[in-house]
């Protein structure tokens, strides 16, 4: 899964951008599809699923411990969960792949099982920290054995019964929120998280749609509590996944900044707690509408259309930060070719992504000819106000096996003045099978 040959590509300038297009299914909704189907006793049945590298981590997992997962056809797969408490020791190591997601969720639901399992992944992923969910799950009653720093790969026998903690998030992470929610769904009695600063909201809304018992209120200084009570029987579903916000802005950018560009992306989710993109890039001026607006699975869902704009550098608020966390390369790349100054801070967690997001996306957007200076949480860019980009001749990026710096290179290939070489495309595939594709069907040589 993740040994792939490398797959290295050219991007250049391109035509105007113009058409529609859809993008693969959310990724964070469709591991937790899985990961809740499989806790269902019952058959549950997800439309729309993301097929990418990162999802069949996750099903292969899941199987490994007891669930029936088998896809029926495109974006559509049947399973069969084992209930809560059901899950069974797996035989082999968990590859994780690429996917913290996988990883750090996966964990949460092994914590309070009479299981032990080794999670393995790739080089991206065991350079990541997993402090951050051992520390919460060790206090539920897990036990870990992990590598230097904290790593993968890393060893741990769950707890069963394991202990109900409270546990307020030191970062930001709907990833952590959702491993000790998910380890509370089979702990007796009513675990707790205390969120100070919201993150997605896609466990919450989905375990309720599950049948979970789930309150979330909001104490004096704005935190969210998040309560769930154990030993919870949850029901099997119908899911409608919609199309991945953060997928979205790869063609939605492109298309700000491919002069004469008219571009729809169809189906594209904008729950609140992922939607801060749209919002920063309209305040940077992108003509941006939300057509045909819509709930879809119980998540706002609406067709993009953009064309091609002046934007104006911003200062991003980092409030605003969890809600496009993972759409900060992207708009790296749109702030290098604005008007003026673009400020971002608040943003040390993108130093822990699959790659050092801030160094490298600093790094290949200085090597293109941007204006950056890289902080310690944050870029401050000074655009070109349209001028392309790698005006003195190609320029190659090394991806390190990040998805969305590869996309975010590629898409600032198409307004350049000469050749954006990525060394290595093949990391696309976990969130993003298609992407080329996608471009291509747009206009672009990609
Ligand atoms: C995700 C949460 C975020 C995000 C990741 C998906 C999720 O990670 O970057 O791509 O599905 O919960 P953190 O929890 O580390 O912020």
């Amino acid at each position: 899964m993740h040994q792939m040959a490398p797959s290295p590509a050219a991007f250049k300038a391109a035509r105007p951008l113009t058409g529609r297009v859809r993008v693969p299914g959310d990724k964070s909704i469709s591991h937790r599809a899985l990961m809740f189907s499989a806790l269902a006793i019952g058959e549950s049945r997800i439309e729309g699923l993301l097929e990418g590298e990162d999802v069949h981590a996750t099903a292969g997992a899941l199987r490994a411990m007891g669930a029936d997962i088998v896809r029926e056809a495109d974006g559509t797969w049947i399973v069969h969960g084992v209930g809560v408490g059901g899950l069974l020791q797996p035989a082999n190591a968990l590859d994780m792949g690429n996917s913290g997601t996988s990883t750090r969720l996966l964990m949460g639901l092994v914590a309070s099982h009479a299981i032990t399992a080794a999670f393995i992944g790739d080089a991206s992923l065991s350079r990541r920290p997993m402090g951050r969910v051992t520390d919460p799950l060790s206090r539920m009653g897990a036990d870990f054995t992990v590598s230097p720093g904290g790593r993968l790969p890393l060893m741990m026998r769950g707890a069963c019964p394991a202990v109900p903690i409270e546990y307020r998030l030191p970062v930001a992470s709907a990833q952590v929120k959702s491993a000790v929610l998910l380890a509370g769904l089979n702990t007796p009695g009513i675990t707790r998280v205390i969120e100070p600063i919201a993150t997605r909201d896609h466990s919450e809304r989905m375990l309720r749609g599950f049948g979970a018992e789930l309150t979330v209120e909001e104490d004096a200084d704005g935190a969210r509590i998040i309560s769930i009570r154990g030993e919870a029987e949850l029901r099997p579903q119908h899911i409608v996944v919609p199309g991945d916000p953060s997928s979205a802005g790869f063609p939605v950018v492109a298309a700000l900044l491919v002069p004469g560009s008219d571009v729809t992306v169809e189906n594209v989710g904008l729950n609140p707690t992922r939607a801060g993109l749209y919002e920063v890039l309209r305040a940077m001026g992108a003509d941006l509408t939300f057509e045909n607006e819509r709930i879809v699975g119980g998540e706002p869902v609406a067709d993009i259309r953009v064309r091609h704009s002046r934007l104006t550098g911003v200062e991003v608020p980092p409030e605003i930060a969890p809600s496009m966390i993972d759409e900060f390369p992207i708009l790296f790349v749109a702030a290098a070719m604005a008007n003026g100054r673009t400020v971002t801070r608040g943003l040390e967690e993108l130093r822990v992504k699959e790659s050092d997001r801030l160094a490298l996306m600093a790094n290949g957007l200085a090597r293109l000819g941007a204006h950056v200076e890289e902080r310690e949480d944050g870029l401050v860019i000074d655009g070109t106000d349209g001028t392309p980009l790698a005006a003195n001749g190609p320029v190659a990026i090394a991806a390190e096996l990040d998805h969305r710096i590869a996309m975010s290179f590629a898409v600032a290939g198409l307004a350049s003045a000469n050749r954006v070489e990525v060394d290595d495309m093949a990391p696309v595939a976990t969130s993003f099978p298609g992407f080329a594709a996608m471009l291509r069907s747009l206009g672009a040589e990609a």
